[in-house]
């Protein structure tokens, strides 16, 4: 790939949109460009109403994401000043403003940035030679994309110091046993064949009602139980007033299939 391309690529099917990180000859590492490019896609996606889904997956061969571009690592500055532009960039935090069901499709390589943004999905589906890991400690530093936070609460902590601290690799099916991935596929054509049929399901959903689940879910993870079960009473309540709550129950009545709008 020249210098000149972009590093993400996106395909609209339907209400799905496939985004795929673009830089197949070095397993689609993050480099400062797929940095800004990444997040400015990802916006342009949620605002756009004819799509409902996204799917991220990696290009190539090789794999989802071999992490942040080691090529790129660089001389630190001062370390005020280094740690001044990491808040001001925090680019994988991108996810986190998307309302919409996101999806990984993962194959191959999904190593430390790669595995990082695939935790800031909500959904991991996985094709038999996926290579999970978080070698950064490896490297002399930790995982800064948010790895440190969301596996630890997502395989709890003993799990995560375990692959944190060793920066060990572990296959497909010992990442479906922690729960690190939902779904383990038999090929990688059927990765994407799962992708897609999962995409057009969580599609055809009311939209509110997804973007309510998942903010009710994730934002639970920072609450106790009762301001979480307090917050989804008002989610709850919210949702109760929209059209889409109406027309599910009308079609329901009237047996046939319901035309969710939105709103
Ligand atoms: N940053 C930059 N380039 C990377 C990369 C990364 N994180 N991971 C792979 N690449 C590049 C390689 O430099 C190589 O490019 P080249 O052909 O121009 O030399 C290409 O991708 C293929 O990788 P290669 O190492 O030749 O393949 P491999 O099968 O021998 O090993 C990995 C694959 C993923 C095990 C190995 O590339 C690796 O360990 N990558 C780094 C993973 C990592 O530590 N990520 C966390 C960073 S904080």
């Amino acid at each position: 790939m020249s210098d000149n391309q972009s590093t993400v690529s996106v395909e609209r099917d339907g209400a799905i949109a496939w985004l795929t990180l673009d830089r197949p000859d070095q397993i689609n590492a993050i480099n400062l460009r797929m940095r800004s490019e990444l997040p400015a896609v990802l916006e342009t996606l949620e605002g756009d109403d004819t799509i409902r889904v996204i799917v991220l997956r990696g290009a190539g061969d090789r794999g989802f994401c071999a992490g942040a571009d080691i090529k790129e690592f660089s001389k630190v500055g001062p370390l005020v000043e280094e740690r001044r532009l990491r808040r001001q960039s925090p680019w994988v935090g991108a996810f986190d403003r998307v309302s919409k069901p996101l999806v990984a499709a993962i194959h191959g390589f999904c190593l430390g940035g790669g595995l990082e943004m695939a935790l800031a999905c909500d959904i991991r589906l996985a094709a038999p030679d996926a290579v999970f890991g978080l070698p950064e400690v490896n490297l002399g530093v930790i995982p800064g994309y948010g790895g440190t936070q969301r596996l630890s609460r997502l395989v709890g902590m003993g799990h995560a110091q375990d692959l944190i601290m060793t920066g060990r690799r572990i296959d497909a099916g010992e990442a479906l046993s922690l729960g690190l991935v939902t779904r383990l596929e038999a090929s990688r054509d059927a990765l994407t064949e799962s992708a897609r049929g999962l995409a057009l399901n969580l599609a055809a959903k009311p939209p509110a009602a997804m973007a309510c689940a998942k903010e009710a879910v994730r934002a639970g993870w920072d609450m106790d139980i009762t301001r979480g079960l307090a917050f989804e009473r008002d989610l709850f309540t919210f949702l109760s007033a929209t059209e889409d709550r109406l027309e599910a129950a009308a079609a329901f009545r009237e047996k046939r299939a319901p035309s969710f709008t939105g709103r």
